[in-house]
């Protein structure tokens, strides 16, 4: 598949066949995917590939109820977990096929990163929360998403076990200075969405500045 194709079409997948994943296939994606970039090449990834059964629950019971706090803060039209918002609404309960089904999905994968490994350059800043430390693993997390699909595999990442990082680490057994980035559903895609919405290049881009002229590439 043209790289082109592949970054157009990756669309998330959160449903998934009974046919398994072998390991060997997981060992190869994450093979692919570990020439992703890191700052300073410290590739910080740490992954668990989570196969008992009751290490899955318990991570599902511990996904839920942050999922019904996103869909209480979307149920009143708030954006659930933004910077400066707070959510300050019930929780809902809607159903979750991936956090429903989490024993049974073929490829659980937790990430972490250790955050010994990566240059936090926006961590002096004080107006706002760090964000440039994630930039040292998303891309190995989306590598792992594209590698899945170069083998006809479908996937999402996931963030809600962030939330409940304290009480997933004995679970996990996540090392001390060690964040819980991602959790990564894997398995063959009872549907690949290759029909993507996204903003375009004009809605997002201007020139010289970002409140400069629009960019139209023309
Ligand atoms: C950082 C990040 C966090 C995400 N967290 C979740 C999540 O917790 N649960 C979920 O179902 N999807 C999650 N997703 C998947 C997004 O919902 C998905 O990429 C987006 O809606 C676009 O979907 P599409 O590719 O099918 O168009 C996450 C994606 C990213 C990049």
């Amino acid at each position: 598949m043209e790289i082109s194709d592949a970054l157009r079409t990756n669309g998330a997948v959160r449903g998934f066949t009974d046919e398994v994943v072998p390991d060997a296939a997981v060992a190869e994606l994450l093979d692919d995917a570990r020439f992703a970039p890191s700052g300073g090449n410290r590739q910080p990834w740490r992954v668990a590939v989570v196969k008992d059964r009751e290490v899955r629950r318990r991570m599902g019971e511990l996904m839920r109820p942050v999922w019904q706090e996103y869909c209480g803060a979307n149920a009143v039209g708030r954006r659930p977990f933004a910077f400066g918002k707070s959510i300050d609404a019930p929780p809902v309960d809607v159903p979750n096929a991936l956090i429903d089904e989490i024993e049974t999905i073929p490829v659980v994968l937790a990430i972490a990163a250790d955050l010994r490994e990566i240059a936090i350059m926006d961590g002096n800043v004080e107006h706002r929360p760090p964000v440039v430390g994630g930039a040292s693993i998303y891309p190995f997390c989306w590598s792992i998403l594209l590698a899945a699909r170069a083998r006809g595999l479908g996937g999402v990442m996931t963030t809600f076990l962030s939330r409940a990082e304290q009480a997933a680490t004995p679970l996990l057994g996540l090392p001390d200075d060690h964040a819980l980035v991602a959790t990564i559903f894997l398995g063959h895609p009872t549907h690949q969405n290759t029909k993507l919405k996204r903003n375009p290049v004009e809605s997002f881009t201007r020139v010289d500045r970002f409140d400069g002229e629009p960019f139209s590439g023309s």
